[in-house]
């Protein structure tokens, strides 16, 4: 009878607790990642070995380096598998990744996502009408793929960072209507399957809560979310589509009020809306507590949707020593994490760059998980801990 209870209890426990939908990490070549790091560290060591009995001690010691790192790597897809925790993501631009080795380890043994920063903007991928150019983007792709990082793919059709084409007056609202679509299809349909999430409308509300006057809402009233919404699941019906927006941390703000109606409004009306992502530009003096920004990620998910943090920063402008700005800071992230991993229907947690000296505020800001230096702040560890994600020293 007892044991009969202590079964009960196990199960009804499993499943209540919440089992978030976005934990597991993507199939494929995630799964012989951790055996092939390990392979390549192996093989570099014994290659260091014949070096130096060889007499080339300076190159057994660059080769020993490498195997040093290939280690870790292996490390940490052993830790992510076992681990199965929210995944953590990050912008990057394609310049700092290729120019910064720490920029690149850092973020490949602390983050799961990536976001392109500015590569997949209609300003970078249509500099000129009808000519696409994906070079860049397709570059991030297939780095994020070889190393199992999922994509984010930011943003489709967004207000700012638009081609002079498309803003200089030129075109009728019929024709902007007819761009804007084109531009959707050939990009989803260019990224199917390898990009699983897309920022499909960025930034279409204000923060009195009206429509912003962007190109598109003047040539074709809101309706044009809705039309970017429909054309991009066409494309690619099993990409999840994101309304990604910020200021939208707080569950009474009018421009969180002003979103939820429109999301709701969109689902009613069957649109292919699947989640809403919070970008949560905050700082340690303004941003959502950890129940306030649970309040506000259960408004959204009430709805049927799915939510993403998707761009966070915690700007240091409170006063005091740089330890208690950094604690501040850690306490801001936690609370964002925690609300996030508490619900079942967040499904990522980012943050807008890596490492504070390439940040969009500037390194002054200090708002990200990593110094200037790439040093882990104490944010990175809460964040990790909350998410359940794996901190691979
Ligand atoms: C920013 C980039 O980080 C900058 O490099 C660029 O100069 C301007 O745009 N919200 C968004 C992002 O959705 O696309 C913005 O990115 C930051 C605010």
């Amino acid at each position: 009878m007892r044991m009969g209870w202590v079964i009960a209890t196990v199960i009804a426990a499993c499943l209540i607790a919440p089992a978030p939908s976005g934990a597991a990490p993507p199939p494929g070549p995630c799964a012989g990642q951790s055996a092939k790091h390990g392979r390549a560290a192996a093989n570099l060591e014994r290659r260091a070995r014949i070096l130096k009995a060889r007499g080339r001690p300076t190159a057994a010691r660059a080769l020993r380096r490498r195997a040093r790192w290939e280690a870790r790597l292996a490390r940490y897809y052993e830790e992510q598998a076992r681990a199965r925790g929210l995944p953590r993501g990050a912008a990057v631009t394609l310049s700092t990744l290729l120019r910064s080795q720490v920029l690149r380890r850092s973020f490949l043994t602390g983050f799961e996502q990536l976001t392109p920063e500015n590569e997949m903007k209609m300003e970078r991928l249509q500099p000129a009408r009808g000519v696409f150019r994906f070079a860049e983007a397709d570059r991030m792709v297939r780095f994020a793929r070889r190393y199992c990082k999922r994509v984010r793919g930011h943003a489709l059709v967004y207000g700012r960072q638009l081609p002079h084409w498309a803003t200089d007056g030129s075109l009728t609202a019929g024709q902007l209507g007819f761009e804007m679509e084109w531009h959707v299809q050939r990009v989803v349909e260019r990224y199917a399957g390898r990009v699983a999430d897309w920022d499909v409308v960025n930034e279409a509300i204000d923060a009195d809560g009206d429509y912003t006057q962007n190109v598109w809402y003047l040539a074709l009233g809101k309706a044009y979310i809705e039309r970017a919404f429909r054309t991009a699941h066409d494309a690619d019906p099993t990409a999840r589509l994101y309304y990604n927006d910020s200021g939208i941390e707080l569950p009474d703000h009018p421009h969180t009020l002003a979103v939820r109606k429109m999301v709701a409004d969109l689902r009613r009306r069957g649109v292919p809306i699947e989640g809403v992502g919070i970008q949560n530009h905050v700082s340690t003096s303004h941003h959502a507590s950890e129940a306030q920004m649970a309040r506000t990620i259960r408004g959204f998910t009430d709805l049927g949707v799915k939510v993403a943090i998707t761009e966070m920063d915690v700007r240091l402008d409170t006063p005091g020593t740089p330890a208690r700005k950094l604690d501040s800071q850690r306490l801001v992230y936690r609370s964002a994490a925690r609300a996030c991993r508490k619900n079942p229907s967040c499904t990522s947690f980012s943050t807008w760059g890596v490492g504070d000296g390439v940040s969009w505020l500037g390194p002054a800001a200090a708002g990200l998980l990593f110094d200037r230096g790439y040093r882990r702040k104490p944010a990175y560890r809460a964040v990790s801990r909350s998410l359940g994600s794996p901190e691979t020293p």
